[in-house]
């Protein structure tokens, strides 16, 4: 039997339509209906440029966001800044091997968390994830478009930030509320929003893990002296003025590891990635590892504590410029490891899946710290964005 027929409409015109008896053509649906995903999972992040052809455009996606940067004619500066840029970008991702691994590192986070929804919760399976990055392909505009055609019954956006910054993970929703600013967002699909988890126990029971790997390259008799420096993304003490809650959720983040480590270590919060003339965050990472030294300590573990997944800042900054480059300027005398970013850890992937789950079960769609602005907030931007979700999320 054929699985299209020609249908007349009249005036000499005619179809291509489905034959509606025709076994094939019917398994063919069932099997979409079958396979069509029931739950989204949105993945936030920054992103990061997959080859260094990509770097021009990620570097100006960066300069020209104001969430996360602010400069005197933005329009004007950051592109001015981002082509300056380009080039020492470029070299650092040619060290690296050639490009980003954030997407890679996603996906497998995405196919382990899919993964273990989908038998944890068959009510809510078929599940997909998705992802939308800030700066690189795949952007927030592309895969919203995706979403829109697969027809969810429940989209869950998922800051893959652990803290909450208005800087980063507060971009990647202003993002998504610009996408539907002259769209209509699709109807009957529900929404939450998971935006920070910076003390799952999951998460810190990860982090310990990586940690006594890297505790393990010392001799035994060494081991409990060595400095563990905990190393987040700076950030400029004019956004801590304002009343971002980062700092302090990068140190709940800390202090829930430490307890779970039962404080085995010394240790310290230090910051990088610091950029331009204004002030951020201190002490610099590169700085707090000088001051030890300069006391006589000589033995490092740098732990990435806002950073889930390797990219520029942890194979660049942390393993090349801190781990040998500084060493070599220190005299060759100290060891700095680096404990792995969370990536594909199983207790990662579990404790991605754990809060889903949890969100989704106790029906949770979004928290009033979400929708709640800085105390000093002057971003014109926040509130529309914090409008919409409550909107539809239906808070
Ligand atoms: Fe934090 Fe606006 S800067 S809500």
């Amino acid at each position: 039997m054929e699985c299209f027929q020609r249908v007349f409409v009249g005036n000499g015109r005619s179809l291509v339509w489905p034959n509606a008896r025709c076994a094939r053509y019917l398994s063919q649906e069932s099997n979409i209906e079958k396979h069509k995903p029931k739950t989204g999972i949105l993945l936030l992040n920054m992103g990061g440029p997959q080859t260094v052809n990509d770097v021009p455009d990620y570097l100006l996606r960066i300069m020209t966001d104001r969430n996360l940067i602010q400069l005197p004619m933005q329009r004007f500066l950051g592109p001015y800044i981002a082509k300056k840029r380009t080039a020492e970008v470029q070299k650092k991702y040619e060290e690296i091997g050639g490009g980003s691994p954030i997407l890679k590192w996603t996906q497998k986070q995405g196919n382990g968390l899919v993964e273990r929804l989908d038998t944890a919760s068959p009510s809510t399976a078929p599940h997909k994830y998705y992802v939308a990055f800030r700066y690189a392909n795949p952007l927030t505009d592309e895969t919203m478009r995706q979403i829109e055609k697969d027809q969810l019954d429940h989209l869950v956006v998922f800051s893959q930030y652990p803290q909450f910054s208005c800087a980063t993970s507060g971009s990647s929703f202003d993002a998504i509320y610009h996408y539907f600013r002259k769209r209509q967002v699709p109807a009957n699909m529900k929404w939450t929003v998971i935006d920070r988890w910076p003390t799952h126990s999951l998460l810190c029971q990860c982090i310990a893990d990586r940690i006594k790997t890297e505790l393990n390259f010392f001799p035994v008799e060494e081991q409990k002296d060595v400095v563990l420096l905990f190393s987040a993304h700076s950030l400029p003490l004019k956004a801590v003025k304002r009343g971002d809650s980062y700092p302090y959720e990068v140190g709940a983040t800390v202090q829930a590891v430490m307890e779970t480590m039962k404080y085995s270590n010394p240790y310290a919060i230090t910051w990088q990635s610091k950029v331009g003339p204004v002030p951020w965050l201190e002490p610099a990472t590169e700085d707090a590892i000088k001051g030890f030294h300069k006391r006589g300590l000589k033995n490092f573990i740098l732990v990435p504590i806002a950073f889930t997944n390797e990219h520029i800042e942890t194979l660049h900054e942390l393993d090349i410029e801190y781990g040998k480059d500084l060493v070599k300027e220190l005299g060759g005398k100290i060891t700095i490891r680096r404990a792995a970013a969370p990536n594909d850890h199983k207790l990662f992937l579990d404790c991605l899946a754990d809060i889903v789950e949890t969100a989704v079960k106790a029906d949770e769609r979004v928290t009033n710290k979400f929708l709640s602005r800085c105390p000093k907030c002057t971003n014109r931007s926040c509130q529309p964005y914090k409008s919409f979700f409550a909107k539809v999320c239906q808070k």
